[in-house]
């Protein structure tokens, strides 16, 4: 959801920021551009279109300068453009900044600075930005530092903000602020590199420093100053900050494709490493007999100082958006398989509005890739505001609702580029079958033998994910196959109606097919009307308790002349003699074939979409990490 980066420091600041754009243009990719200061004065270039577009531009321009910000944009206020591109400046062009968020009261802003004489360049609320730190250079005949010029600009702004600023009156410094939207430093030695994420980061540092909200910082060859940002509307007082260095610990390369032809592809290959990565060092297998009872156990040392109160919890609900909230529809029939907790999901930008009847017998679980979300974000304060717990299960380490929730799981799945999300969807599978267990052990409502049984099936849940990986070219053909229909069903029950969902707006995300996912024992209830021949519906019938049920649904389509093509399980002879194609899955525990009967479907999309011949890392209107609500 837009991607900013900046760079202070010793090298030539153009293929630094160039890079960083490149790194960051899954968060979107509407418009992009650089703005550099080249000991002179500074230089800009912007446009409508993707990286690759900008880089066309300053082909032919040998900039050179030691310091530059940039972004590449996903539009809110303003259609793509090149005049809505940032970066933005101000009306005598000396400050320019680049901007993820919303500013909320930008009408009203924008009509107060129009009656004192200010133009505006475009229709984003982010020029507005750039004329409030203008106001106080005014003011004070350019003798006032950029981070006060700034501090006083942001005074006058309700919304959220990640920003980055640049001034000819006070250069070779960015200053950087946040408030709902991430920016993390990287601190080099001589040099600062400043971004949303640590994809852009990595290739020049390890260490870095993660900014809160309402945290601010400048940068300059010289060094970084961190401060708050002043309370309220009144003061202008900044106090200095002492913060932590942290390291990260992936690389470049897990940023890269890896002789894939997309990230998506990729990562859904990364599928069975995502699960062993999640379940590392946390089930203990003891065998019963000499743990006295005690085998199949999990170690969470994340939530080893809230255990008491989560175990204390009358009930949990589940807090997320898109793919993690699907996970968690599956994570509350764990919990109340279980550990017998009475369980909610619910969207995290439909319970902030709901005034919830939440207290603190409740424990929030908040799940999400990149611990950014804006929806999920909010709903977790507005948990906490109620006295509930919080449980984060995040995949990007120091994020935002990683460092808020009270407790939490990672999920350690590396880096998710791909927008459409596949490897984290698994790793929260693992990781809520896990927080279940531990719940189901500690209140003796799993017996040792059946938490033994799922943790030995977990551990040897990744070769059986290769197995299906291993159909690659087989489901490549059957997307092949149906192409030509821009309709589609997917329906499952009980622990298969998440995944039909999930499999649904993978296709629509990607391949902008229409799919539509709904459970199966829902469907003579009125989608049954949509089938005919040109319908098809992809069944998710795996060897389950219900598995019956799934095959007379089955049975109801094929009477009304609809195709089917089934995800069923390894031995069915069953299901091949009424589905019109099958992939089988192997055989394994009913609440975790999620895990084996997603990867077709995340491969059905995949090649769908690249069939179609359309970006499928980078869908049209989509963006990674939605940080606005
Ligand atoms: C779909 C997808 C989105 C995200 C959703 C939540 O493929 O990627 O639906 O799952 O935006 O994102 P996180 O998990 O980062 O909170």
């Amino acid at each position: 959801m837009c991607g900013i980066v900046g760079y202070v420091g010793k090298r030539n600041a153009l293929p630094v920021v160039m890079d960083g754009l490149r790194a960051l243009e899954y968060r979107g990719y509407d418009s992009v551009g650089v703005a550099l200061w080249d000991g002179a004065k500074i230089k800009f270039e912007k446009t409508i279109g993707r990286v690759a577009s900008l880089e066309e531009k300053i082909a032919r321009k040998p900039w050179e300068g030691k310091s530059a910000i940039a972004h590449t944009r996903w539009a809110t206020h303003g259609k793509p453009s090149d005049r809505n591109a940032h970066p933005h400046f101000d009306c005598t062009k000396s400050i320019f900044l680049v901007h993820n968020g919303i500013v909320e009261n930008f009408s009203e802003l924008r009509e107060a600075l129009l009656r004192e004489g200010h133009n505006f360049n475009s229709d984003t609320d982010t020029e507005i930005l750039a004329h409030l730190i203008e106001r106080p250079f005014l003011a004070a005949q350019k003798k006032i530092l950029l981070e006060d010029a700034v501090l006083e600009g942001l005074r006058h702004v309700n919304g959220t903000f990640g920003l980055a600023v640049m001034s000819k009156n006070d250069p070779e410094k960015i200053v950087v602020a946040r408030r709902g939207s991430p920016i993390i430093l990287g601190i080099g030695i001589g040099e600062y590199i400043v971004a949303s994420d640590a994809s852009a980061v990595v290739n020049i540092t390890k260490n870095v420093v993660y900014l809160h909200d309402n945290e601010a910082a400048a940068l300059m060859p010289s060094g970084v100053q961190i401060f708050n940002l002043p309370d309220g509307k009144a003061s202008l007082s900044k106090k200095i900050l002492k913060k932590q260095i942290d390291t990260i610990d992936w690389d470049i390369a897990q940023a890269q494709k890896g002789g894939f032809k997309h990230f998506m592809q990729k990562e859904i290959f990364e599928g069975p490493s995502a699960l062993e990565n999640v379940l590392r060092g946390r089930l203990l297998d003891l065998p019963s007999a000499l743990s006295g009872g005690g085998g199949g156990g999990i170690k969470l040392g994340g939530i080893a100082q809230i255990k008491e109160k989560l175990l204390s919890a009358k009930r949990l609900l589940i807090l997320a958006c898109g793919t993690s909230y699907y996970a968690g529809l599956i994570g509350k029939y764990y919990f109340e398989e279980f550990a017998k907790i009475p369980t909610a999901c619910e969207y995290a930008s439909e319970f902030r509005y709901a005034n919830p009847a939440i207290d603190s017998e409740t424990a929030v679980i908040l799940i999400s890739q990149s611990g950014e979300t804006a929806d999920t974000l909010e709903a977790m304060r507005e948990a906490k505001r109620k006295s509930a717990l919080t449980l984060g299960i995040v995949n990007v380490v120091g994020s935002t609702i990683a460092r808020e929730s009270d407790a939490g799981v990672y999920n350690h799945a590396g880096p998710e580029i791909g927008v459409a999300s596949t490897k984290a969807f698994i790793s929260q599978l693992g990781a809520l079958a896990m927080l279940a267990l531990f719940l189901g052990k500690e209140k003796n409502t799993v017996s040792p033998a059946l938490s033994e049984k799922i943790v030995k099936e977990l551990k040897g849940l990744p070769n059986k994910m290769k197995r299906v990986l291993g159909k690659d070219e087989e489901i490549r053909k059957l997307a092949e196959k149906y192409l030509k229909h821009k309709n589609f069903l997917y329906l499952g029950r009980k622990y298969q109606y998440p995944v039909a969902l999930e499999g649904a707006l993978k296709l629509k995300e990607i391949s902008y097919r229409h799919a539509e996912g709904y459970a199966s024992g829902e469907m003579k209830h009125g989608p049954i009307a949509l089938i005919d021949e040109n319908f098809p519906t992809v069944a998710l019938a795996v060897k389950d308790p219900i598995y019956e049920k799934t095959i007379s649904n089955i049975q109801e389509i094929k009477a009304r002349n609809g195709k089917v093509l089934a995800v069923a399980t390894d031995g069915d002879e069953k299901i091949g003699k009424l589905a019109d194609d099958v992939i089988f899955i192997p055989q394994t525990l009913e609440i975790l074939n999620p895990i084996l009967s997603v990867i077709p479907l995340q491969l059905f999309a995949y090649h769908t979409a690249d069939l179609l011949g359309l970006d499928v890392d980078k869908p049209r209107n989509l963006a990674k990490s939605v940080t606005v609500e």
